[in-house]
């Protein structure tokens, strides 16, 4: 679903920095080879997680869902020198396809990725985050949220993707539908936990940013 006209949002990524020559090509292979390539986040939206990765200048980054590693190459632009990024997958299919982009790029050695269930590995994680990215299965964004707020450094921020699920947190939601059924709780959640404060941006398909207090 597009929440903008198709002509606005090319206006929106002509008048935003260009693609970086290596995510343009990552982009390009995920949509040659890989299965359902729209779970990249994209040229608009990696320049954003980007931006705000900059802005926060994280030591440590947590990604729950690495999918190609378009993301992941996005968030490390903002790493502090010695800095790392965790990013989980449980696809092993991806993982050499990662691995040869990441190899790629100056993070090289900065880019940490596990391959299992988020939902192990993250409690193995004996680390403080600055900023996570949550991007995985959406029937799991609650529990990745409990788990993670107390992982994180005062201030830090969680960002969720895919919070609008292309608007169908509006409509009637049918009994088998898990997916928006959590994210409709968990949209509540991250705006009534006392722990956080939380502002959702209409971006793509809907980007909260939740910050710890
Ligand atoms: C939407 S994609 C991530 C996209 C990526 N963050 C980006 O922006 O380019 C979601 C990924 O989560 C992974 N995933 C789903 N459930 C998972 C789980 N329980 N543990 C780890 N990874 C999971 C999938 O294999 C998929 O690659």
């Amino acid at each position: 679903m597009h929440f903008l006209s198709e002509e606005l949002e090319n206006y929106v990524a002509q008048h935003s920095q260009s693609e970086p020559e290596l995510l343009a090509k990552l982009n390009r292979e995920t949509h040659q080879k890989i299965l359902q390539p729209r779970m990249l986040s994209g040229h608009f939206q990696g320049r954003v997680l980007s931006m705000l990765s900059k802005i926060i200048s994280p030591k440590n980054i947590l990604e729950v869902g690495t999918y190609t590693g378009y993301a992941t190459l996005c968030l490390a632009e903002g790493l502090t020198e010695n800095g790392t990024i965790d990013t989980i997958d449980n696809n092993e299919e991806l993982f050499d396809f990662q691995k040869k982009y990441f190899e790629q790029s100056v993070w090289k050695n900065q880019i940490v990725q596990h391959l299992g269930n988020a939902l192990e590995i993250i409690p193995s994680l004996n680390k403080k985050y600055d900023l996570v990215f949550i991007d995985a299965d959406k029937e799991n964004y609650i529990n990745y949220f409990q788990m993670i707020v107390p992982m994180m450094n005062k201030g830090g921020i969680i960002l969720s993707d895919n919070v609008l699920w292309s608007g169908k947190i509006l409509g009637e939601v049918k009994a088998n539908d898990k997916s928006t059924k959590t994210l409709l709780e968990y949209n509540k959640l991250v705006n009534e936990d006392e722990r956080v404060e939380t502002v959702l941006l209409p971006i793509r398909d809907g980007l909260t940013v939740t910050r710890v207090k």
